[in-house]
């Protein structure tokens, strides 16, 4: 019996610039402090695919409570990123988390509030 269908990969500094150019259309990942790339043993199993989001998720609020800064990363060249982990046949890269040291509290963005966001019993209207 397989225990778990989650992996990660740990990128250290010295190895983000090469994931950087798998995710060139964002220039700023090569200046990430660091990368854990998610990676579920089923490719097709959307459980699985799910358990890596959900893992990504918990460490990012761990990273944040440390003090560090993360970002999702959503595009990048499956095959290349692939490649760079020796990833193998049957599983796939679900994503990406980037994070370093927080620059800051940045600019506060335009947030939908909560009474659209939760319905008491039912979905909201549109
Ligand atoms: C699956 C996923 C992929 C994402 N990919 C990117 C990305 O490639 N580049 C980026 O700058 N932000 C990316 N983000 C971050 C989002 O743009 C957004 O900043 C983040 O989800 C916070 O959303 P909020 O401001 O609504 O809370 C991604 C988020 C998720 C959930």
């Amino acid at each position: 019996m397989q225990l778990s269908t989650r992996r990660f990969v740990v990128i250290g500094r010295d190895e983000v610039p090469a994931f950087a150019a798998a995710a060139e259309m964002q220039p700023w990942v090569a200046g990430a402090g660091s990368l854990i790339v998610g990676w579920s043993t089923l490719a097709e199993s959307p459980g699985a695919t799910a358990d890596v989001f959900i893992s990504l998720t918990q460490m990012e609020t761990a990273a944040v409570a440390l003090g560090y800064g993360t970002c999702w990363l959503g595009i990048w060249d499956r095959d290349a990123v692939t490649r760079l982990i020796r990833g193998q046949q049957g599983g796939k890269v679900v994503s990406i988390l980037a994070g370093g040291p927080a620059a800051g509290e940045g600019a506060p963005k335009a947030k939908l509030p909560l009474s659209k966001l939760v319905g008491r019993g039912r979905l909201l209207a549109e």
